[in-house]
């Protein structure tokens, strides 16, 4: 599986990607990281692993259709499977998700569909969850959602600040994304239409409940 990798920033789910893929946890190629930002920290991380890079400035196109455009020529020249954005602080046109239908995946820092859009941490706590953390999920044509493959729960702490709780679901982050990938190459991923089905089942008899409960289960 080859993938392309679009990054704005400091590329910290780029390195757990490129970490997963040199072990072999990750059954994929980077073909390439692009980044809109010239000097994205990420595009340091991925030269480090051998991966080729690009820019593409959206400053020096008129209009998103026109960048979008761009883009989409320049990321099909390394002929992905799969193209991950990775912290990508853009958005993009319906053209672009379309063209890339099921082959492009996003990360975001919330339990879809709550918060989406920015500044996730500080509006969980705002809100008052007790549940927040972070999904992976297929991208569709509106914002920060699409068919979910995966996600984590954290629990919100009484003292978290916005930067406490942000630490807690990046970590989560840093292990969920490798894993929806690897699913992805092992071909074990399937999209059915809004939903996201596995070839076999995944169980786990677990649940996250927060504050923990001190009922005990019922007997069944
Ligand atoms: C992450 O929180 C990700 O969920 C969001 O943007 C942030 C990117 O961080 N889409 P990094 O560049 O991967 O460190």
């Amino acid at each position: 599986m080859r993938i392309v990798a679009l990054v704005s920033g400091r590329g910290s789910n780029l390195q757990a990607i490129l970490d997963a893929v040199a072990d072999g946890a990750v059954p994929a190629e980077l073909a390439a990281v692009v980044s809109n930002v010239p000097g994205a920290y990420a595009l340091e991380r991925a030269a480090r692993s051998g991966v080729p890079t690009a820019v593409l400035r959206h400053r020096n196109f008129p209009d998103r259709a026109a960048y979008d455009a761009a883009l989409a020529e320049l990321i099909d020249g390394y002929r992905p499977d799969l193209v991950v954005l990775a912290g990508f602080m853009r958005l993009l046109t319906p053209a672009f998700v379309a063209r890339y239908h099921g082959r492009l995946v996003n990360i975001h820092p919330s339990l879809l569909p709550a918060f989406p859009g920015l500044h996730t941490h500080r509006r969980a706590l705002e809100q008052g969850v007790k549940l927040h953390g972070a999904t992976v999920h297929f991208v569709s044509e509106d914002v920060d959602a699409g068919p979910i493959i995966i996600q984590a729960a954290v629990p919100v702490l009484d003292d978290d600040t916005p930067e406490s709780l942000a630490e807690r679901v990046l970590a989560q982050e840093h292990r969920i994304y490798p894993q929806a990938l690897a699913w992805i190459g092992q071909g074990l991923v399937r999209l059915e239409g809004t939903r996201v089905r596995f070839a076999r089942p995944l169980e786990a008899d677990c649940a996250l409940i927060w504050p923990p409960s001190t009922i005990a289960a019922p007997v069944r």
